[in-house]
């Protein structure tokens, strides 16, 4: 990476809410004087020069780092990073952020990173792994506990996940996932775990393969309605702190958690450099792994790197140079919510290409809204995407965040417009026991 004297052009890969607040941040870094994003988004493209560049198309985003001549390129969505963009852009010369495709394998494969844990005793959901249909339902039939959790071997958007109640629900998640395959090739193996329960706390963490850093905790809402009804979604809003998350709760994940997990990887000969994502479950027999991302999570981010006040270049320049214990991170300690604003029908089909208006009345102090799925047309700012978008506060208060966040959110409309009332709810709750 170069040095301090001289500005950085920095290209980001992706184009939704995670990486339009990844770079708002790295806009406010000293060493970095433009931007670039492919393919970006409506909101995006008033903070970074925006390309039309598929996030997944490897060779297109190595000539786009090329012809800009980017100094260092983040990679931040799943697919690209598991199908080893970052090897190729390191081979062919450029310094970034992500980990390379051994290493990203730790969420692109479920059985994989399920092994990983059972070998390296790190706490996790008991489970057993299928390549069949028929010894799927065979072994669940046998076990008849209900709710059981099965999941898709790979990346499935978030929605690779089902958890039936029956045996009748498993039976067609099974059809679906193995046999109709609407998860692709994701689906040819598939885990079937222990249903577990307890808060869920999402930490994302900056690794060097050496150390490894937690970032402030968050809590995620990922079911589409209030009350946690309704299907799995991408992210329906977010918070942070996760008052669950306690100081205690936290030297207890980097002891049996954490740094397991990064020494498990070099082990495996799969160092893990970038934010690796922990989503634990915090259960009454401790804190365990729901799933490792090999990634920022989305909407993760857009509560986490608000409060970041290093500058993230320096994490991402120590990450690169394996010094990342040397450097101290800090951390505001206001709270900051989230809440997405989804287009009408998501996470099923939905329209697109309605107009959205009264993002003006939203420039309040410590509020930002961050664009998932937006585009400009014909001059107007429109819907482009499920997840359009993140309508984020800072406060001192987790109250006050959420105020500030709900009331924005009333000055912003577009039709057929959905959000969750209860973000944050449950934290408040879990803050007053
Ligand atoms: P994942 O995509 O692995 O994060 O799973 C999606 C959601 O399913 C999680 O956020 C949990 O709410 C739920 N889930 C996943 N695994 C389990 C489990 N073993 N027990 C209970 N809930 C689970
Ligand atoms: N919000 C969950 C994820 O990014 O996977």
């Amino acid at each position: 990476m170069k040095g301090y004297g001289d500005k950085m052009k920095v290209l980001v890969v992706g184009g939704g809410g995670r990486e339009h607040a990844l770079i708002k941040k790295i806009k406010e870094s000293k060493r970095v004087d433009s931007i670039a994003c492919c393919p970006g988004n409506g909101g995006i493209s008033y903070d970074a020069q925006c390309y039309n560049v598929s996030a997944t198309d490897i060779d297109a985003v190595v000539n786009l780092a090329k012809e800009i001549k980017a100094d260092f390129v983040v990679v931040a969505p799943d697919d690209p990073l598991v199908a080893g963009m970052v090897d190729a852009l390191n081979n062919a010369g450029f310094a970034t952020f992500g980990p390379n495709a051994a290493a990203a394998i730790i969420e692109g494969s479920k059985v994989f990173s399920k092994n990983l844990m059972l070998k390296y005793n790190i706490p996790t959901a008991e489970y057993k792994v299928f390549d069949k249909a028929e010894d799927v339902i065979e072994y669940i039939k046998e076990k008849n506990e209900f709710p059981t959790v099965i999941k898709a071997d790979g990346l499935a958007l978030g929605k690779g996940v089902i958890i039936p109640e029956n045996l009748d629900e498993a039976v067609a998640g099974v059809k679906e996932i193995m046999e109709d395959k609407i998860f692709g090739a994701s689906g040819n193996n598939v885990v079937v775990e222990e249903f577990l329960t307890g808060p869920e706390v999402s930490v994302l963490a900056f690794t060097d393969g050496k150390c490894v850093k937690p970032m402030v905790s968050s809590m995620d809402h990922k079911r589409a309605l209030d009350g946690d009804k309704g299907l799995n979604t991408g992210g329906m809003g977010t918070v942070s702190p996760n008052p669950y998350y306690t100081d205690e709760i936290a030297a207890e994940c980097m002891e049996k958690i954490f740094m397991p997990t990064i020494n498990a990887m070099n082990s495996e000969g799969r160092t893990f450099k970038g934010c690796l994502y922990f989503g634990l479950m915090l259960t009454p027999k401790g804190p365990k792994v729901i799933e490792y991302n090999c990634r920022f999570g989305d909407p993760e981010t857009q509560v986490v790197l608000p409060r970041l006040k290093t500058d993230i270049m320096d994490i991402f320049d120590a990450i690169n140079n394996e010094t990342l214990s040397q450097l101290d991170i800090e951390w505001s300690d206001e709270a900051c919510a989230c809440v997405i604003m989804a287009s009408g029908g998501y996470p099923k089909s939905y329209p697109k290409g309605i107009e959205i208006t009264g993002l003006e009345n939203c420039q309040t102090s410590g509020v930002t809204v961050y664009h998932a799925g937006t585009a400009i047309k014909d001059n107007k700012l429109v819907t482009s995407g499920g997840r359009v978008l993140g309508v984020t506060a800072l406060g001192n208060s987790l109250e006050e965040a959420l105020d500030k966040s709900y009331s924005a959110v009333e000055r912003i409309h577009f039709d057929g417009a959905h959000y969750r009332k209860d973000i944050g709810k449950r934290a408040l709750a879990a803050k007053k026991i």
